[in-house]
């Protein structure tokens, strides 16, 4: 027997109804936004008790090591449960062997070991690519103009034994090359980090809105074309899932779609394809996009910044990576 209509017509069923009152409406909400679903990401720098604002982020700056550990504080305290680091590093660093990626004194390193020391329960992320360190300003090496997959992965093992040394909980690869899940997943499981995570950017887009990240951690003068050979093409959504799938058999314990808001389909198809803990990445041009919009009164801010997070738990994130964590969770606490 077919059951009768769900919806009988108006008025017996008044969708208005359950909107009436917030009693209501909070008891039929179908997502919430809570400060745990937030990944921070974190600008460092070189220097002693300093900061330096980033331009094309307003509200965000870079900040030296030893201040790191009173934001974990703060963080935390607000109970965010991952921060992600993000080196900017000294140009004098960068080089064609980009050796500075797994020295285990690097700047990135120096800061898991600062906020481990300090906060040991918050979560650390770390990126796992080539760029900062790379003087063409590439995810991976270049040889006669032309990316190279293999020797880069190599390059990327030992940067992510070095910062799984440091004590980073999650390894970021960010890199887009073929096989170094795999390759990461070998290394973990063979040097005793059997409970490090791995949180692919496994569908991460060849995206104009990296703009502002790129001046924050000093990339943007060093890149030298475009990064299509190996981040994807915006066009394309059958083959994130491909991309998804393959990570995921190679070990990869979480995944992430990015850029964020402009790639909610993807992100929603992933979550219902894999069933798997879902990220995304609220980028830079997407923070400085509503940030200046806000700044210069065209859209409140703290509204649009809890209504877009909202967005991708909706679309089925399990977290987003997102600038805007210790304020939206000051906003969800308060
Ligand atoms: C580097 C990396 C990028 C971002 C995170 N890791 C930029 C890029 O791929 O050029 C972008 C983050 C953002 O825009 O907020 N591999």
């Amino acid at each position: 027997m077919p059951y009768p209509p769900v919806i009988a017509p108006h008025p017996v069923t008044r969708l208005r109804r359950l909107r009436s009152k917030p009693a209501f409406r909070d008891m039929v909400r179908e997502n919430t936004l809570t400060p745990a679903d937030f990944i921070w990401p974190v600008f460092v720098m070189d220097g002693v008790d300093d900061e330096t604002p980033i331009p094309s982020m307003p509200g965000v700056s870079r900040h030296t090591v030893d201040r790191l550990p009173d934001l974990a504080k703060q963080a935390w305290a607000l109970g965010i449960p991952a921060i992600c680091l993000f080196p900017y590093t000294d140009p004098s660093l960068k080089t064609e062997d980009c050796a500075e990626a797994w020295n285990p004194d690097n700047l990135s390193n120096r800061a898991t070991r600062a906020i481990k020391d300090a906060v040991p329960d918050i979560a650390i992320m770390t990126d796992i690519a080539l760029d900062p360190y790379n003087i063409n300003g590439h995810d991976g090496f270049v040889e006669n103009g032309v990316i190279v997959n293999d020797r880069t992965v190599e390059a990327l093992v030992k940067m992510g034994k070095a910062q799984a040394e440091a004590g980073a909980d999650i390894l970021g690869p960010s890199d887009m090359m073929d096989g170094r899940i795999g390759a990461l997943r070998a290394m973990l499981e063979s040097e005793g980090h059997t409970n490090v995570t791995i949180l692919s950017y496994a569908a991460k887009y060849s995206s104009a809105f990296y703009g502002p990240f790129r001046d924050a951690v000093g990339a943007s003068g060093a890149l030298t074309g475009d990064k299509n050979t190996y981040q994807m093409d915006p066009a394309n959504s059958d083959e994130a899932l491909r991309l998804i799938q393959r990570d995921l058999q190679e070990g990869a314990d979480m995944v992430m779609v990015k850029p964020g808001m402009a790639y909610l389909d993807i992100c929603q198809r992933v979550k219902s394809e894999f069933s798997v803990p879902t990220f995304a990445y609220q980028v830079s041009g997407e923070y400085a996009m509503l940030q200046a919009a806000a700044a210069n009164g065209w859209l409140d801010g703290d509204k649009v910044m809890l209504e877009s997070l909202m967005a991708f738990k909706r679309a089925g994130c399990d977290g987003i990576l997102t600038y805007f964590a210790p304020r939206a969770a000051r906003l969800l606490g308060a």
